[in-house]
């Protein structure tokens, strides 16, 4: 909470007109070990689980949202290595992310694969002891500053999601190159762009597990990451709520404060009531992965209700403040925009629901 409320809210807002990345805030955020708060003691990680870790986003949240999952996705593409790769690997990821700081890229996503993440069009073909990488991944949060990029390529084109495999690629590969950074309407200070592979070549022993396992240790990264995610929007929400709030209780109209309206004091009860809820969605889907339980579905549960939650609470922020609430002076109108991508990324919603209702119909 220090942190965010002295280092990251007096900026946020300039940050978010320029469309800039904090990048000095950001290291000192990754020394402060944000992105390994539930990784092991023994790889650098602080050993806390993933339940102090959603509650350290929420908080950060509040202040900026792009800048806290410049730390929550870090932890994400530290998951796949974590939990499959050899102990290698791991020392890597944990020097590289955890131990020096660095910022990491989870790489899934290409301009013709979004949802559709098996059909992946990127190869990594075995030449000898190494592979050579091809093509281009788009939306890569962290993307232009990572250190260490965990990448999702076929091995194998004619055996579809069986077919993708899992690399670790590190900054300084040649034929790795940074391209177009985007220019969002929202989550502006969080860095977005495209990376294109360029026979890029990576020793076999980068290959983590199988060839043919990149699509399932996708799908754990996301499972782990999705709850994370939640978090992040929960503190969005919360902040709009905040916001609105202490704005509803100094606008005075008709002779009184606006919170006095049954109108209002409604709103600020449905907004109340879908936080605390998807609260508590976001916090028992982190208690299973501490648990070390199933948590696909309820990871999927907890982030489709959180984003939603949140991007609705943010709305009616606006809504309450009127048209001060739609100017770029006060803060609500960024919380609206950054409320929008949690809908959208780490799955979009109706993925999450395509998930969910997959789950339930196997289970019943
Ligand atoms: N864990 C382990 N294995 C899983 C799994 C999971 N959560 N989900 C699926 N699998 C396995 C299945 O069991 C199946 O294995 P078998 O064939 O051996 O039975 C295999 O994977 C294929 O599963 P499906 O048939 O369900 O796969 P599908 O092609 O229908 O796709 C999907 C499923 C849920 C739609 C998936 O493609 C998906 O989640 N898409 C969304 C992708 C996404 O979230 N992208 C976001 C990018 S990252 C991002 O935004 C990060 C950022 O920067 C913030």
């Amino acid at each position: 909470r220090k942190f965010g409320e002295s280092e990251i809210r007096p900026h946020a807002a300039d940050w978010d007109k320029r469309g800039e990345c904090p990048l000095n805030v950001i290291r000192a955020g990754l020394e402060m070990g944000l992105q390994c708060l539930d990784q092991p003691e023994e790889y650098g990680g602080a050993g806390l689980g993933t339940k102090p870790a959603c509650m350290v986003f929420e908080e950060l949240a509040k202040s900026d949202a792009g800048v806290t999952c410049a730390f929550s996705v870090t932890g994400t593409a530290a998951v796949p290595v974590m939990k499959y790769g050899t102990e290698e690997q791991k020392q890597l990821c944990a020097d590289i992310l955890f131990r020096k700081g660095g910022l990491g890229s989870f790489c899934l996503t290409e301009p013709g694969s979004g949802s559709d993440s098996g059909a992946s069009r990127m190869t990594a073909v075995r030449q000898g002891d190494s592979y050579v990488l091809n093509g281009t991944k788009c939306f890569i949060t962290n993307g232009g500053y990572a250190e260490l990029y965990f990448v999702i390529a076929s091995t194998d084109r004619s055996k579809g999601n069986k077919g993708l495999s899992g690399f670790l690629v590190t900054r300084d590969t040649p034929g790795l190159t940074v391209g177009k950074e985007e220019d969002k309407c929202g989550f502006r200070t969080s860095n977005t762009v495209e990376l294109v592979f360029e026979d890029v070549v990576v020793p076999a022993s980068c290959r983590v597990g199988r060839e043919g396992d990149g699509f399932k240790q996708a799908m754990a990264a996301l499972d782990h990451g999705r709850p994370y995610i939640g978090a992040v929007a929960l503190g969005v929400g919360q902040r709009a709520l905040e916001e609105a709030i202490a704005y509803s209780k100094v606008r005075s109209q008709f002779g009184q404060p606006i919170c006095n309206n049954q109108a209002i004091r409604f709103m600020l009860a449905d907004m109340e009531m879908r936080l605390e809820s998807a609260r508590c969605l976001v916090y028992h889907a982190a208690e299973l992965i501490d648990q070390h339980l199933p948590v696909t579905m309820n990871g999927s549960i907890a982030k489709c209700c959180a984003t939603d939650a949140a991007m609705q609470v943010a709305l009616d922020a606006v809504q309450i403040l009127g048209g001060y609430g739609y100017m770029r002076e006060y803060p609500v109108e960024k919380l609206m925009r950054d409320a929008k991508i949690f809908q959208i990324f780490e799955g979009t919603n109706e993925i999450q629901r395509v998930v969910i209702s997959g789950n339930v119909i196997r289970k019943n």
